[in-house]
């Protein structure tokens, strides 16, 4: 377990700017492995979840050169359609080769996946949407075995939640199967917008992603593509929530603005000026903030991943704040841990209460993943004296260049191992 050293009590300042999306990220390869050809993806970020991604790709023998952010992988010879347990459990992102594979190989066994520690994480909207595209699923000794001997065919499928995940798997799914898929109660996240595009550009024919309803044309001849992926909005959110729970000022460039929205109009509700330029966002608190009630919806709503973060900002808001995930209904792995630095905040029936104090206070305390640890730092950035986060190193599963970012927004933190 590595421990980060934070000294708080001092209030950011500075310009940072996000690199390219996890979850595009992870998307991209799993589509890059759909197409007979050569892809190259740009912008992609130095974080534990892509080094994962990329002994999977050594283990199934497929070429590829991962050069810093630029990551060319040849899809033309894949060696083996099984992701081991042992690589697939690190992160939850293997479960999208599930359909890359089924489609090359007419058969898939992917390890059954980890991930972060936000509460069960179930993998039936996966299953069920494969299994109406006519592959045969089970679980066998800790791995999910997909079988389609004839091929996937197109389909309407509907979700009975707008997960990320599945819908992104269903786009992968689709554009390999025969025929038109329609995937009703789409997840909307431009993260499934952005492998829309990349699959577009190989030649798939899709319409609707971005809405609850996304339509995919399957078998299109697919070609490799370059692709850029769009800025991690989460990693961006977290350096503004960081600039506003500390009273300080945090420019962020390189964002898509938009993709902000919830939050930035969550920020200016609780007192935080906000100003934004197309690609720029630029936060002050100075003064006093106030209490608010936060609801993490799927896209456009407030994110998910976001939750804990700005339960950091919420601990100096003056009143009562209350949070409500609907997203990860039992995201509260941060709640004992912030009453070790002083807040005060309870769940009750599966809300969170937070009651604003003047200060935190440093101390040691525990992070599970990688939200949580986000939400710790900015917690112990903002509390006065010194605070140890164990379990620091979830942070390396969405921040990328991790040291010299929030070096260059003036936090302080050291590694302790
Ligand atoms: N769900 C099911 N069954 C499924 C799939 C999902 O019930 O088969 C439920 C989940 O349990 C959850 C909800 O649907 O309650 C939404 O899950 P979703 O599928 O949208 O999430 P995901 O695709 O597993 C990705 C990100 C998460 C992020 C969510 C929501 C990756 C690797 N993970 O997960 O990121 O919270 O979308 O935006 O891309 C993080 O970065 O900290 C993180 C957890």
């Amino acid at each position: 377990m590595a421990t980060l050293r934070i000294e708080g009590g001092r209030p950011l300042a500075g310009t940072v700017s996000p690199s390219g999306s996890k979850t595009a990220a992870l998307a991209a390869v799993a589509a890059a492995l759909l197409l007979p050809g050569t892809s190259v993806i740009e912008n992609v970020p130095a974080i534990r979840d892509m080094a994962v991604m990329e002994a999977i790709l050594r283990h199934l023998g497929v070429p590829h050169e991962p050069t810093g952010a630029r990551w060319v992988i040849d899809g033309s010879r894949l060696g083996s359609w099984r992701v081991p347990p042992e690589l697939a459990k690190h992160i939850r992102g293997g479960l999208l080769l599930l359909a890359p594979l089924l489609a090359r190989f007419g058969r898939a066994e992917v390890g059954l996946p980890g991930g972060c520690v936000v509460g069960p994480r179930p993998i039936d909207l996966h299953v069920k949407g494969l299994t109406l595209l006519g592959a045969e699923i089970r679980v066998e000794h800790g791995a999910i075995v997909a079988e389609a001997p004839r091929g996937l065919a197109g389909r309407e499928v509907y979700l009975d939640f707008p997960s990320v995940g599945a819908t992104l798997q269903l786009l992968l799914a689709g554009v390999a199967a025969r025929g038109c898929t329609v995937i009703h109660h789409a997840a909307k996240e431009p993260e499934v917008v952005d492998l829309a595009m990349f699959l577009a550009r190989a030649g798939a024919r899709i319409t609707g992603a971005g809405t609850d309803q996304v339509r995919v044309e399957g078998g299109m001849p697919l070609q490799g593509v370059v692709h850029g992926l769009l800025p991690d909005r989460i990693e961006a959110g977290t350096y503004l929530l960081a600039g506003a729970a500390t009273g300080g000022r945090v420019r962020v460039s390189g964002v898509i603005v938009e993709h902000l929205r919830a939050v930035l109009a969550k920020l200016a509700e609780a007192g935080v000026q906000v100003e934004t330029e197309p690609g720029l966002v630029e936060v002050s608190a100075p003064g006093p903030l106030q209490a608010l009630e936060v609801t993490a919806l799927p896209y456009p709503g407030f994110p998910t991943d976001l939750h804990p973060p700005f339960a950091a900002v919420l601990t100096r808001a003056e009143g009562l704040s209350t949070i409500i995930d609907v997203v990860f209904a039992n995201r509260f792995a941060y709640v004992e841990e912030f009453r070790r630095l002083g807040a005060r905040v309870t769940v009750e029936s599966g809300t969170v209460l937070i009651h604003g104090v003047p200060a935190l206070q440093g101390a040691e305390v525990w992070a599970q993943d990688v939200r949580s640890a986000a939400a710790l730092l900015i917690a112990g950035l903002a509390a006065r004296g010194q605070t140890h986060l164990h379990g620091a190193e979830h942070l390396r599963r969405g921040y990328a260049e991790f040291e010299s970012k929030w070096t260059a927004l003036g936090a302080r933190v050291t590694w302790e191992d």
